[in-house]
């Protein structure tokens, strides 16, 4: 396709994707994946922890497009990772989606006991289950331990980065070890105010582009592939009309400046759920 990445197992990943976390499940997730399919999408992000697997996997059945035209993404969560039952969420994942493979299955939390988990990701990919895998949240020192314990290496580090907290240093950690970055949270998260940001709309105007587009534009021009979450059919239309302009390196670092260093989201080094 035209905007995909090679991830670093050479697998085609697209550079941008639709987040569903908090997206109910039912119609307003089966809805969501559909207007996004139908309208240029080709990476789904979800998770086991945001219960509406099944969902998704309707919206891509009722899209009609051939499996092999989708990227699906999938995490097991906390609780089986501490129970090392990532095999058998893996099965539960898969046969709520109703897909007999999963594009990229990540690690949702570096929590205790994510290093057996790493091993059962490790021998689902080996088995071809499963077309890459990853993982999320994890800090420097995560993956140092991870590197330097596993044969395969995480194609992705799936992170909070927003214009608010860009976590720009473990970003360039991960590019220095070809290791993809995508970020959740991208426009700040629900309930944010960095939508509302005058700079962003200032921007905006010189190119005909709302604050979400400025912002879903820069994350690409940083080779961040951004996960922007909506369920209404306008703004997940919108943010995905984002490449037919191109930021000038000063708006770049405008919003580069705009970096408050504080999370929106929870602290990788101290997880309490
Ligand atoms: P909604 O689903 O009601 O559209 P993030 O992707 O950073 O987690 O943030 C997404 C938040 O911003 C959601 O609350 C989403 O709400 C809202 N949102 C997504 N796209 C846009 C947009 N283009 N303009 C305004 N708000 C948006």
């Amino acid at each position: 396709g035209e905007h995909t990445i090679a991830l670093n197992n050479d697998v085609m990943m697209p550079q941008i994707g639709l987040g569903v976390w908090r997206a109910e499940e039912g119609e307003q997730t089966v809805n969501a994946v559909t207007t996004a399919l139908e309208n240029g999408y080709r990476l789904i992000d979800t998770a086991a922890f945001y219960k509406n697997e099944k969902s998704v996997g309707e919206g891509i059945a009722r899209s009609g497009l051939p499996r092999d035209q989708i990227f699906v993404t999938t995490k097991v969560w906390n609780d089986d990772i501490r129970a090392e039952k990532t095999p058998e969420a893996f099965e539960h994942s898969l046969d709520l989606l109703g897909l007999d493979y999963i594009d990229l299955y990540l690690l949702h939390w570096p929590v205790k006991g994510w290093q057996k988990a790493w091993d059962d990701l490790q021998e689902l990919y080996r088995q071809h289950r499963v077309r890459a895998i990853g993982v999320c949240n994890f800090e420097e020192d995560h993956l140092d331990e991870l590197l330097a314990n596993s044969d395969v290496k995480p194609v992705v580090n799936q992170i909070e980065s927003s214009p608010e907290f860009n976590n720009q240093q473990l970003i360039d950690f991960c590019h220095g070890k070809d290791i993809a970055v995508e970020a959740w949270k991208p426009l700040g998260g629900q309930g944010s105010d960095l939508l509302n940001n005058r700079e962003l709309f200032d921007i905006g105007d010189k190119y005909g582009k709302s604050p979400a587009q400025v912002v879903i534009r820069w994350h690409l021009q940083r080779n961040v592939i951004p996960l922007p979450k909506s369920v209404h059919a306008t703004r997940i239309i919108q943010n995905i009309n984002v490449f037919d302009f191109e930021l000038s390196d000063e708006d770049m670092q405008r919003i580069n400046a705009m970096n408050t260093g504080k999370r929106n989201g929870a602290d990788p080094h101290h997880i309490d759920f």
